[in-house]
């Protein structure tokens, strides 16, 4: 009787670790395959600084593809500040456009831009010109929180903001640079993948 019990159980685990293994398997690492923007070349994660690697967005986001920092407003001040430093001086202080394209519309040069995994792709392994890889400059954590706050200075309409949740597009609000916003902070937060994050 004992026996059967525990046969049941190893049989029900076991069939558990098989369905686990299959989810992870097809959301995965394996099924996200980043690749580069203009060489459609794999990326190599490795590049990337060991620092900031491990943080919960991170993990997810290689797991998904969603960027859990969209609309998290805690974590778009560091965000903010990050672009400031990295992008507003081609892309405009909003991602209006300057020497480098506007951010803040519906229009993309790359159309996989919509979507937070190309995004990351082009951030991360950088596109034409002066457009050059961030890993270098950025870590994969810091990556995505620039990419929510471009996300954040989407101007157009709200259906066009693809990469939000159902949820966050019926309360987004597009981007107005003239009414009161999120200012910039150095500060990251543990909730923001800082330290013990
Ligand atoms: C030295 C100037 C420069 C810097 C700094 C820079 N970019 Fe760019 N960026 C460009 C140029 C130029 C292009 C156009 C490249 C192309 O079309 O291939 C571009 C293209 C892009 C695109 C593709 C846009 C589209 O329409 O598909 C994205 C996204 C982007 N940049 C994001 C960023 C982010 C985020 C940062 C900061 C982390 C950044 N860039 C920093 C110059 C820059």
């Amino acid at each position: 009787m004992k026996k059967t019990v525990f046969t049941k159980k190893a049989a029900v685990l076991l069939l558990a670790g098989v369905l686990g293994a299959g989810a992870a398997g097809l959301g995965a690492r394996a099924a996200l395959m980043l690749t580069n923007t203009v060489t459609g070349q794999p990326l190599d994660l490795a590049e990337a600084p060991e620092e900031g690697r491990d943080t919960k967005a991170v993990k997810t986001f290689l797991e998904t593809g969603v960027n859990i920092y969209n609309e998290n407003l805690a974590c778009l001040a560091k965000g903010h500040e990050l672009f400031l430093s990295m992008c507003s001086g081609c892309h405009g202080h909003y991602g209006e456009g300057k020497i480098g394209p506007g951010l803040n519309d519906s229009y993309w040069t790359y159309p996989k831009n919509e979507t937070d995994q190309g995004l990351f792709e082009t951030i991360f392994g950088g596109a034409q010109g002066q457009m050059g890889p961030m890993y270098g400059a950025l870590n994969m954590n810091e990556m995505l929180l620039v990419m929510a706050w471009v996300r954040h200075l989407y101007k157009d309409d709200p259906k066009g903001a693809t990469w939000l949740t159902d949820q966050q597009r019926s309360t987004f609000k597009p981007f107005d640079a003239n009414a009161k916003h999120i200012e910039p902070a150095e500060a990251l937060t543990a909730a923001c993948g800082g330290p013990a994050g």
